[in-house]
């Protein structure tokens, strides 16, 4: 490919913006993204790069993050409530969705399926609005649901709203096997009759019916399908052994105003008395706290004095009592956290659990910080079978951290080195940056699509308080043609 050809491509697109990343190369903005010129070619305006982007963030060590850092809605909130909307007919808003890849998939899988899902993001709104009056194709398709496992949360939906689903099954995913054996337990016990076959679920009922579930291990999303099923079943349903996250107590909020009849929600027993049917309603997304608390450990690591704002403390409380024993000073109000500079880290064991104890969602990015604190921390994965994939990486960046099975042992204060590092899923991606803000060098972190599906912008965000970060874009290799003669 010559030069002089990937130059006129720059120069025919939409007057983008040249920067230089210090002391580096120019590069070329456009949007939220940032691309090297030279991996352009004739066949792409810069317009159309959006899809075939393999984006890279670099990332310089040793600022400390100051100023205020706002949190965005809760990516795991929304998405069921985004589900919800197939129970109803009449249109169903949702405000504070987060501008994350996730959100666009399910956009995709309800709009597969028929439904009208309008998004739109600027400024401080983020809102959604859904409106599932035609579903002509009750199906969740393997190529959204083997993107996103949250998919399957239709599941519930489609069954008490249209007396059918085909829903592929998810298989497994970088950290672990994550069957949903318990959502069709629970839908069979609601009088759905279920097969599986060629890798999809099949599952009809004329009508489900109220019923006693007792969850043999505690699900988020499978609480949250069941929670949806049960508010058009005939009858009463009494739900034993739930997931307290707030997240399923947003959902409930949301269907109640739907109509529904929900009680003990964000308790582990949650009572549902079935309706007819359910209507629009008008809802705001609570804030996430898995952002938040990333925010928080990378502030607790890196120093400086951030405020963490436009979040919900009281959803923090066993990250805060971890921050604690390691020493970091912080104060919050109703829906801010400052972290304030000055403290020298200690060593604290964690162990996930569901909530209220500490979320796995959580553990990569207090690993990141176990590798700067002072002794050693143990680090016990109880939720998910293979969640120490970030661990390896930071290795590679001068930590300390032997694995064996379901613990990790991170000695500290090892100094990181910047290195080209790879994020393996969401959270281990977050665990990533933090490490790198406080690397020494330039860390090439590649993969960040994972990244993007849950956290909105988090380069933008971090770089407005401070740190050095940015986003380069790289082609995926492009496909060589068929040889000629060959069909
Ligand atoms: C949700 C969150 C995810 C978080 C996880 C645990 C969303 C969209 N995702 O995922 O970010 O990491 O909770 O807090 O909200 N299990 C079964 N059978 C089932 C269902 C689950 O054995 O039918 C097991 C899983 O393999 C896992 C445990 O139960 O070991 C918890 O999984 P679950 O709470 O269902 O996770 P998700 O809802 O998928």
């Amino acid at each position: 490919m010559k030069t002089s050809s990937k130059r006129r491509a720059i120069r025919s697109a939409a007057a983008p913006a040249v920067t230089q990343f210090p002391g580096s190369f120019p590069l070329i903005k456009r949007g939220h993204a940032t691309y090297w010129p030279d991996l352009l070619d004739d066949h792409d305006s810069i317009a159309s790069l959006d899809e075939n982007l393999m984006d890279k963030f670099i990332i310089r060590g040793g600022n400390p993050l100051v100023g205020t850092i706002r949190v965005s809605g809760a990516k795991n909130a929304a998405l069921p409530a985004m589900a919800a909307s197939i129970l109803t007919e009449e249109p169903v808003i949702l405000e504070n969705i987060p501008d994350v890849r996730d959100i666009r998939t399910e956009r995709s899988l309800l709009q597969s399926m028929g439904a009208e899902v309008e998004l739109a993001y600027g400024g401080d709104v983020h809102r959604t609005s859904l409106c599932c009056r035609n579903l002509s194709n009750p199906e969740a398709a393997y190529d959204l649901v083997k993107t996103m496992r949250a998919s399957t949360l239709v599941l519930g939906p489609l069954i008490a709203r249209t007396g059918r689903a085909r829903v592929s099954l998810p298989g497994g995913c970088a950290i672990g096997a994550r069957p949903i054996d318990l959502h069709i337990k629970g839908l069979e016990r609601l009088g759905a009759k279920i097969t599986q076959e060629h890798g999809y679920i099949e599952a009809s009922a004329e009508r489900l019916h109220g019923g006693q579930i007792t969850f043999d291990k505690i699900t988020v999303t499978g609480t949250e399908d069941l929670m949806m099923a049960a508010a058009l079943a005939d009858g009463e349903t009494v739900m034993e052994n739930c997931a307290r996250e707030p997240e399923v107590s947003d959902l409930a909020s949301l269907l109640n105003k739907m109509g529904a009849h929900i009680t003990g929600a964000g308790t582990s027993t949650i009572k549902i008395r079935g309706v007819k049917k359910l209507g629009g309603a008008h809802h705001r997304i609570i804030p996430d706290r898995i952002e938040a608390g990333t925010f928080i450990i990378a502030a607790s690591l890196t120093g400086g004095d951030l405020t963490v704002a436009d979040c919900d403390p009281s959803h923090l409380g066993a990250l805060f009592n971890k921050l604690q024993e390691c020493g970091v000073a912080f104060s919050f109000n109703a829906d801010s956290v400052s972290i304030t500079n000055g403290h020298t880290l200690k060593a604290a064991d964690i162990s996930t659990e569901e909530y209220p104890g500490f979320p796995t969602d959580m553990q990569a990015q207090y690993m990141a910080l176990a590798t700067q604190a002072e002794g050693s921390t143990v680090v016990t994965e109880n939720i998910f079978e293979n969640r120490f994939m970030h661990a390896q990486e930071l290795v590679r960046m001068g930590a300390n951290i032997r694995v064996e099975g379901r613990r990790a042992v991170v000695r500290g204060r090892t100094p990181l080195s910047a290195a080209a590092v790879q994020c393996s899923d969401l959270r281990a991606s977050a665990s990533l940056v933090i490490a790198a803000l406080v690397a020494e060098g330039e860390t090439v972190l590649d993969r960040v699509y994972h990244i993007d599906r849950g956290y909105e912008r988090i380069e933008e965000k971090l770089r407005a308080v401070g740190a050095q970060i940015e986003r380069i874009g790289e082609l995926f290799p492009k496909k060589s043609p068929s040889p000629v003669g060959v069909a």
